[in-house]
């Protein structure tokens, strides 16, 4: 008899690598992170209530301190807070913010956005803004952290350990859980938006709608990627909420693939970065609908113009923009605030794949630890 089970592949649910594993995770460790904190499209996290009448009658800005991954989240949250508030919201990567003298007082609600709870220049960033008078509200997945122990709150992500380096679950955890925060302050705020009431309800669906995502690209991508994994460049482009996606895709690839992958807000190609393409260099497009769609479209051309191949994430119905490109992936149509959830399982699978094909193991990337605790 042949026993093909082993210690390790159990640990992993059957999967190669615990990144493929987290990845799939993602349905669950939505719900985990939103149960009991968004009910009929309206946020209830118990863990802030105390925070009401600091909110309505004091709190004059939001200031996020995070790093890699965990940066791109806060900066998903901005744009959403942005989107339906007047509310000041400053963002900055911990390890510039602890050495800036950040406009920050007794008014201001610090997010530490950490995953681990114990990158060290988040950690100091926490310090820092608590020194200032702050109130320091910690975003952590590891219970009794450093971070959430020296900060004045914490908000638990509850995904469950992430094991791969790579964060996966825990990043768009992070965003359901920021977006629904958001919302709370916003509206104890006293701003009242038809559409953000609808974009809760479709948090909620988060959970069903990534295992449809899921489902239908896993196999497209692990084929899309045989085109793509030889290339030593690679850009991604996006607008408004399509930036942090377009920044995350680019990390999860350079992170485990080494593929040279940047990223660019799209109106910028044009102030320099477009002249970098050729066809060798191709271009992963973020194309959301409404407005910024066209721009999308003009962007594309221009890239293919310079002879790139241009894979573009869109709607499904956007048949425009499909035609103009190389290879696409299709997502439900979906609106533009939704845009980092919903192509990061897509983004994060093209990563993945790119570097078991390409023979490296993404569970273990070179000179990469899980969490940064020196500087
Ligand atoms: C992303 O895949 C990396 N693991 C990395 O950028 C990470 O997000 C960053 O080091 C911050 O870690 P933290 O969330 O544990 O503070």
């Amino acid at each position: 008899i042949r026993i093909t089970w082993d210690e390790s592949l159990a640990e992993k649910s059957g999967y190669p690598h615990f990144m493929l594993k987290e990845i799939f995770e993602q349905p669950i460790a939505l719900e985990s992170a939103l149960v009991g904190r968004l009910k009929d499209g309206k946020p209830q996290i118990k863990e802030v209530q105390s925070l009401e009448n600091f909110v309505k009658n004091q709190m004059k800005k939001v200031y996020v301190v995070a790093c890699g991954t965990s940066y791109h989240a806060g900066l998903a949250a901005k744009y959403f807070v942005n989107r339906y508030s007047d509310i000041d919201f400053d963002i900055e990567v911990a390890s510039e913010f602890r050495y800036m003298n950040p406009a920050i007082d007794s008014n201001t609600l610090v997010l530490a956005i950490s995953q681990s709870g114990e990158t060290i220049d988040t950690l100091e960033g926490v310090r820092l803004a608590r020194k200032k008078g702050a109130y320091v509200l910690a975003i952590s997945n590891v219970v009794g952290s450093t971070i959430s122990r020296e900060s004045d709150g914490v908000l638990y992500l509850n995904t469950g350990p992430e094991i791969g380096v790579a964060a996966t679950k825990t990043y768009t955890a992070q965003i359901a859980l920021l977006y629904t925060l958001a919302a709370q302050l916003i509206y104890w705020k006293g701003y009242k938006k038809e559409e953000l009431d609808e974009i809760m309800r479709n948090i909620e669906k988060m959970p069903e709608l990534f295992r449809i995502i899921l489902d239908k690209t896993n196999g497209h991508l692990m084929e899309l990627v045989k085109e793509y994994k030889n290339f030593k460049d690679m850009m991604y482009v996006g607008r408004v909420f399509g930036f942090p996606a377009a920044l995350e895709g680019a990390l999860k690839l350079k992170e485990i693939s080494y593929i040279n992958a940047i990223a660019y807000q799209a109106g910028e190609l044009k102030h320099g970065p477009i002249a970098l393409l050729d066809d060798n260099f191709p271009v992963f497009a973020i194309v959301p609908l409404g407005k910024l769609r066209e721009k999308m479209i003009s962007n594309i051309m221009e890239v293919k113009a310079r002879g790139a191949k241009v894979i573009a994430l869109t709607s499904k119905d956007d048949l425009q923009t499909k035609k103009i490109c190389d290879d696409y992936i299709d997502v439900p149509s979906i609106f533009e605030p939704l845009i980092p959830l919903v192509v990061a399982p897509i983004t994060q699978l093209f990563a993945y794949y790119i570097a078991v094909q390409k023979g490296l193991d993404p569970d273990k990337p070179r000179n990469l630890a899980k969490s940064v605790t020196v500087e």
